[in-house]
């Protein structure tokens, strides 16, 4: 939600800041604006809409200046306006600030502002950040300095401390919320404050430059060494070097670490859409996801990172997975696995809920979060309240360095690249992977024999190929959709480990094409749902070979005998009565534990079929953003 970034180096800020918003445009796209510090002014170009218009906008002006910021919104406060577009000014004319974020007690500091004779432009809680950071400066009296150390990079660079750092620290101690900003002085023409508490920051360290962004992807193309900022950390840069001090003012020593994607996998190559592209980059993401999580003898799954002992994870008898959206269908089917092939007993819940349920947890329950981008705000809040009270908490993640990485008690790293398309979808196929891996390496600590293990193992690495071949459904599944592009109201029916791809199929199908969609289990459709059914409303069926089969077989009866159209998707070897469904998708078939993961693919390839017909922007749907930052 809101994207970020801000440079200070020997470039033209502008455009390095302009590819930089691009490229974080996935995280909110209500409107987009820059700010360039030069000739002792601040320079704001800003605009509603995406940041083709503000490209458009910035020609207008003449941004020749090496510092400067830039934001992506996601609207919170007040409406999608150029005046509610960040940067925002303060009335003085003194500072610039971006804000990825909400400040809570916005109004209260607003009132206050307003009685000292500070003025507002936009309805943004924003603003009010701004205009406090000039209030604290104007009344802070001297400029304090503290003795230059270091080598010019990291907590050295001879930065002296500052009105600029010492007003924005004091704002910040003021504020309710979370943030991550970066902020702009006319007093001080080379040099930046940034700081964040809950929303995403990180450095990059360039070759006589600085980067501050809200994810890896907006400063990829200049540098991949990062430092990862922490909750209540600020960043002061100059252009030759950059101090990390806490809001108490305590030093901070930085880490740098290295990126290990290159700007080549945040790049959509010959595919019209990111999220064409992740679907068919899936048997890849895939491989890297498995990659050296096998054992040797090859009857089970290894992850060091999980900082356990097999003894203790002996002792758990209970699991909890929080997630939210489509991490939270992957935690579902997880259950179903861990459950079945464990047998332990595990519960799901939205991270959203958890948070504010005080829900009992057992002594010796494992407590899991799952979450793509790692800063999902809910997902975050159920880690934290899980930590507070004494449990530990592991996660399944995409991103490295991502805050619930950070704070996670071990985790697992899903290794599939950034993921760009607002829809998940090579994520997904990974978290049911990396979901599955860990039933495996449960039941192996417990009743599993070892000649299942090696079958379960054999499955999974076949994974990737089973997903190659039903990508090759692919112009089959397009031509299903020409044809049913036109429905506005769909359910998805399935059972068992399908249920969470029902809800998948229906929620992918919401987001990215804005039909209407309801993921049901298949007989619990006659329970309500059947009510919707009419020719008017297609039907998408998981039907896989097995003991449930021919229930699945008679709840599409069901459907058929109301005239509601039924598309089903076997697996191959099924035969359905002549006639019973109007289009069938056959996937190959595979071991329990893989199915989950092949089953994606038609839904994932449906719903991005329906889109592009509808003529949707299918990698920026309305209303929504990548990353969840705000409850
Ligand atoms: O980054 P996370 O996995 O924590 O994100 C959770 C949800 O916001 C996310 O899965 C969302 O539902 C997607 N847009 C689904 O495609």
């Amino acid at each position: 939600m809101c994207g970020i970034v801000g440079y200070v180096g020997k470039q033209k800020a502008s455009a390095i800041i302009l590819e930089g918003l691009k490229r974080l445009e996935y995280r909110g796209y209500d409107s987009a604006g820059v700010c360039v510090l030069q000739g002792g002014k601040l320079d704001v170009a800003k605009k509603a809409g995406r940041v083709e218009n503000l490209v458009k906008e910035v020609t207008k002006h003449h941004l020749t200046g090496t510092t400067g910021i830039g934001h992506t919104r996601w609207a919170t406060h007040g409406g999608v306006t150029d005046a509610n577009a960040h940067p925002h000014v303060s009335s003085d004319g003194k500072f610039a600030l971006i804000h990825n974020g909400v400040i809570e007690n916005y109004s209260q500091i607003k009132g206050f502002l307003l009685s000292k004779g500070y003025t507002f432009q936009s309805e943004t809680d924003t603003e009010v950040l701004c205009n406090l950071i000039a209030y604290h400066y104007a009344k802070e009296p001297v400029e304090g300095s503290r003795s230059p150390h270091g080598n010019g990079q990291g907590n050295g660079g001879a930065i002296a401390t500052s009105r600029f750092l010492e007003s924005v620290r004091k704002t910040l101690r003021h504020v309710e919320g979370t943030y991550g900003i970066a902020v702009l002085c006319v007093d001080y023409p080379a040099e930046l404050v940034a700081a964040r508490k809950a929303s995403p920051l990180l450095l990059g360290v360039g070759d006589g430059e600085y980067i501050i962004a809200s994810d890896a992807s907006a400063l990829i193309s200049r540098t991949q060494n990062v430092v990862y900022l922490k909750d209540g950390e600020l960043v002061h840069l100059t252009k030759t070097g950059f101090t990390i001090t806490t809001l108490d003012q305590e030093d901070v020593s930085p880490v740098v670490d290295k990126i290990t994607w290159s700007i080549k996998d945040a790049e959509i190559g010959t595919y019209a859409h990111f999220m064409e592209k992740e679907i068919f980059e899936q048997p890849l993401a895939l491989e890297n996801s498995m990659r050296g999580r096998f054992s040797e003898d090859g009857s089970t799954a290894n992850f060091g990172g999980l900082n356990l002992t097999a003894s203790e994870l002996r002792q758990i008898d209970r699991f909890m997975f929080c997630a939210c959206g489509t991490a939270w269908h992957a935690c579902l089917v997880t259950e179903h696995l861990i459950e079945r092939f464990a047998r332990l007993p595990v519960e799901v819940d939205y991270a959203s809920e958890f948070r504010y349920r005080n829900s009992p947890l057992d002594r010796n329950t494992l407590f899991f979060v799952m979450s793509q981008s790692g800063e999902t705000i809910d997902t975050l809040a159920a880690l934290r309240e899980a930590q507070r009270k004494g449990y530990r908490v592991l996660a399944i993640n995409n991103v490295v360095g991502s805050t619930i990485a950070r704070e996670a008690n071990g985790g697992i790293y899903q290794h599939v690249g950034p993921e760009i398309g607002v829809a998940s979808t090579k994520a997904f196929t990974s978290q049911l992977l990396l979901g599955a891996m860990l039933a495996l390496y449960i039941a192996r600590l417990r009743d599993m024999s070892f000649s299942d293990g090696v079958i379960y193992v054999k499955a999974l690495k076949g994974a990737p190929d089973l997903v190659r071949d039903a990508l090759k459904q692919a112009p089959h599944i397009q031509a299903i959709a020409k044809r049913f592009a036109h429905h506005t109201d769909f359910l998805f029916l399935g059972r068992l480990s399908l249920f969470p791809l029902a809800l998948e199929g229906a929620l992918k199908l919401k987001e990215i094409s804005y039909i209407h969609a309801e993921g049901y289990p298949a007989a619990e459709m006659k329970h309500g749902p059947i009510a919707l059914i009419s020719e008017k409303c297609p039907s998408v069926f998981f039907a896989p070979k097995g003991e449930i089969f021919n229930k699945v077989v008679s709840s599409m009866q069901e459907i058929k005998a109301r005239k509601g159209p039924v598309i089903a998707i076997i697996t191959e070897g099924c035969e359905l009565p002549p006639g019973l469904a109007d289009e069938v998708i056959t996937i190959p078939d595979c071991h329990e534990a893989v199915l989950p993961i092949v089953a994606a693919v038609p839904v994932q390839l449906l719903s991005y079929y329906i889109a592009v017909e509808r003529g949707c922007d299918v990698d920026k749907p309305r209303n929504l953003a990548k990353s969840v930052t705000v409850e």
